[in-house]
């Protein structure tokens, strides 16, 4: 029986990788896809979704527009969230669900239901005020004693701090961070394998990784962090990730600091086996 999955996303390029797989992984059945700002705004992750399906030939899976807020990553993932490549993308001949996010998760989860967030939690976190109670929570975000946009805080709990508060005091999530993630480099031997057009998506993003690796790191790093990717993975094949137990809160930067809510944290996965069964999934 397949696992009824909702992926809540910001696509961005890493997204688009996330998306694609679950899209194409018999084990999972993609039940809907909730937008949310976060690496550009919502009009564009919006459209990035509805085209993203299209071009998979999904256009079955519902596209729920959720909040607005400001676009924040253009730098790594292009103008237009795709790598000013949305274009090349079919315009989806579907409209979006007409419902917002918290309703379509009221009237979609079952006990057996994962739900993927993969962007900004506002979505996540509104239903969760609105009563909502998500079966499995999987969050990719937050970093313990590291960060993205700042030396503390990813990019997704940066982008709304309260809203991740709000998820990590009542959600329940599995949070799989920065950590772990930052260690997931899809090189360009995988990129050169995978779909032509998402890779034809990953130019601003090598070129951002390649260019902030030489500042951060002894050697340049090729390829993209498929970030995202790596938290869906955990959806369609659970065990994927290695988890521990801790004690965390989140401050109001959005970074992860020690505290009494108890959530599990992926700390480790065999990357390479990843990397290969995404290559598989996602090949061309
Ligand atoms: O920090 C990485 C996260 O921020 C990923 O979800 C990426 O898509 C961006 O949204
Ligand atoms: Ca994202």
């Amino acid at each position: 029986m397949a696992i009824p999955l909702i992926i809540d996303t910001d696509p961005g390029v890493d997204d688009a990788f996330a998306i694609a797989l679950a899209a194409r992984s018999p084990e999972v059945k993609l039940v809907g896809l909730t937008t949310v700002f976060g690496n550009v705004g919502l009009e564009h992750t919006t459209r990035n979704a509805q085209r993203l399906l299209a071009h998979l030939g999904r256009t079955d899976v519902p596209v729920v527009k959720g909040a607005e807020g400001p676009g924040g990553a253009s730098d790594v993932h292009g103008e237009d969230g795709l790598g000013g490549q949305a274009h090349t993308l079919p315009e989806s001949d579907k409209g979006l669900h007409g419902e917002d996010v918290t309703k379509f998760f009221a009237d979609n989860l079952t006990p057996d239901t994962v739900v993927a967030a993969i962007g900004p939690l506002t979505n996540i976190a509104a239903a969760l005020d609105g009563g909502i109670t998500f079966p499995r929570l999987i969050v990719m975000g937050g970093g313990l004693g590291i960060g993205n946009m700042t030396l503390r805080a990813e990019f997704n709990f940066w982008a709304d701090p309260e809203a991740a508060q709000v998820v990590i005091r009542k959600g329940n999530p599995i949070i799989v961070p920065l950590n772990l993630t930052q260690r997931c480099i899809a090189d360009t031997e995988f990129l050169a394998n995978v779909d032509p057009v998402l890779s034809n998506l990953t130019g601003t993003y090598r070129e951002y990784l390649a260019r902030h690796s030489e500042q951060n790191f002894s050697e340049r790093e090729e390829g993209i962090l498929v970030h995202d990717a790596v938290a869906v993975a955990e959806a369609i094949v659970p065990g994927t990730l290695k988890t521990r137990t801790h004690l965390l809160d989140i401050d109001d930067e959005g970074a992860l600091v020690e505290g009494k809510y108890q959530v599990e944290v992926a700390e480790d996965t065999d990357w390479p086996a990843l990397m290969s069964f995404m290559a598989q999934r996602l090949s061309g």
